[in-house]
């Protein structure tokens, strides 16, 4: 696969494995997180050609110092994987109003402020790929996860916008998966916690693995430039 494709949230989870399956198929790729221990290692053990940057989507020169080594290393950049998130499960009351920051700048503002850099390369180049990360919890709504899926559905709703605007050139995919067996679920939360703990309890029991959202990563990426796959959903069978 001739591309080069920038990965948020690259570390570790659906991003280390988007980076593993697309280098195995010869794209050159740049990892973004912001644990840099995480990306060297990723890039060390990976088959092709990679480069990586320390980078917090919440800062927007960040992003735009992503598209530019892009740029520098390989010359262009084909898809931006914007991947990065996080979430604090739990009611609305009980977040604290750092931990709904972190999420709306994270999910929804980090999301933009990569689109926003790379806009203007993909105009340039006459071609380019936007990938969002969102997430069922955007699909079906339950109690905890208010503002999560309140962002990841404002990234659902930017993209199809998006892909209106940008016109035929230019491709713009949401893939929401279900729950998939990362860092991102975290450890066992406190009892007194029952939204997270419902949550937690099912991820152990039905998540699927990380490879499984990368393979559909994947194949967005690999269609003919005409074909644009706009939404997948990836959960586990046994989801709710
Ligand atoms: N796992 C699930 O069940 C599930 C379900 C639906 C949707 N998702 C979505 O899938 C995406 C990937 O998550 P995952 O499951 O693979 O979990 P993960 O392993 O925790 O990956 C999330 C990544 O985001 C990065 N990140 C967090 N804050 C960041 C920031 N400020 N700047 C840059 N990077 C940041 C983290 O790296 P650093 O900490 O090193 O920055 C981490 O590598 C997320 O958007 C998540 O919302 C996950």
């Amino acid at each position: 696969m001739d591309k080069v494709v920038a990965i948020t949230g690259a570390g570790s989870g659906i991003g280390a494995a988007t980076a593993e399956l697309l280098s195995a198929a010869r794209a050159r790729v740049v990892l973004a997180g912001r644990r840099a221990d995480r990306l060297a290692s990723l890039a060390e053990r990976l088959p092709g050609e990679a480069a990586w940057l320390p980078t917090d989507v919440r800062h927007r020169p960040d992003l735009q110092a992503l598209v530019d080594l892009a740029v520098e290393r390989f010359g262009r950049l084909d898809v931006l994987v914007s991947n990065a998130g996080v979430a604090t499960v739990a009611p609305l009351h009980e977040l604290t109003p750092e931990q709904i920051d972190d999420m709306v700048n994270v999910n929804l503002m980090g999301v933009l402020h990569g689109i926003t850099a790379a806009l203007p390369v993909f105009r340039t180049q006459g071609s380019g790929h936007f990938i969002q990360t969102v997430s069922t919890s955007g699909l079906r709504i339950v109690p905890g996860q208010t503002i999560y899926a309140g962002v990841k559905n404002a990234v659902r709703t930017i993209s199809e916008g998006l892909r209106q605007e940008v016109g035929e050139s230019i491709r713009v995919t949401a893939v929401s998966p279900g729950m998939t067996r990362t860092e991102f679920v975290g450890a066992e939360p406190s009892p007194d916690n029952p939204a997270a703990q419902a949550i937690y309890e099912q991820v152990q029991r039905v998540a699927i693995g990380a490879d499984a959202v990368a393979r559909a990563i994947v194949f967005a990426i690999e269609q003919p430039s005409d074909v644009d796959v706009n939404e997948i959903v990836v959960r586990p069978t046994a989801q709710s």
